[in-house]
């Protein structure tokens, strides 16, 4: 018998919305003075809206319900800021560091999946936006 899709417990409320904005505020808040990624990232002027607005995008991807209604132009705005595979890289590892600290093992490494699948997807986008300029 499987289960139906409103009766699957999300990975959103596995992990719950507290832990979902501490992971990113951790994370934005490291990025800051990392040694790469701070370049690009000077790009944010507003850290509390930035933060909220990234918390929701996770929140969403993790299948909860948007709590704002933000407008998301994530390939545009990554080809503008520089993205490359070996920012990628350290974004991610940077990432998974505030996954382990804040979350058990299974559930960080579900996220990080998340985190794999889309930084693949950014990384093809902007390598079309390259081609195209
Ligand atoms: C899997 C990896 C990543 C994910 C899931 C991700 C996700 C996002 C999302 C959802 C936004 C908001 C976009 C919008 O407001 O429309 C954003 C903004 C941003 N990201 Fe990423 N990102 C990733 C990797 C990176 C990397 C490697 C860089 C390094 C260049 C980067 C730099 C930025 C910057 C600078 C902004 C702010 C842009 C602005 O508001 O003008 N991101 N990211």
């Amino acid at each position: 018998m499987s289960l139906k899709p409103q009766d699957r417990t999300c990975l959103a409320d596995l992990i719950g919305r507290d832990a979902v904005i501490s992971v990113v505020d951790e994370f934005y808040n490291q990025i800051q003075t990392h040694p790469t990624l701070a370049a690009p990232f000077s790009a944010v002027h507003d850290w509390p809206g930035h933060k909220e607005k990234i918390g929701d995008f996770w929140w969403v991807v993790l299948g909860g319900k948007p709590q704002a209604p933000y407008k998301y132009d994530p390939v545009g705005k990554h080809f503008a800021a520089g993205f490359n595979s070996n920012l990628l890289e350290d974004w991610k590892q940077l990432f998974k560091g505030a996954l382990d600290s804040h979350l058990d093992q299974e559930l960080a490494n579900k996220w990080f999946s998340r985190v794999q699948m889309i930084g693949e997807n950014l990384l093809s986008q902007n390598e079309r936006l390259i081609n195209e300029n």
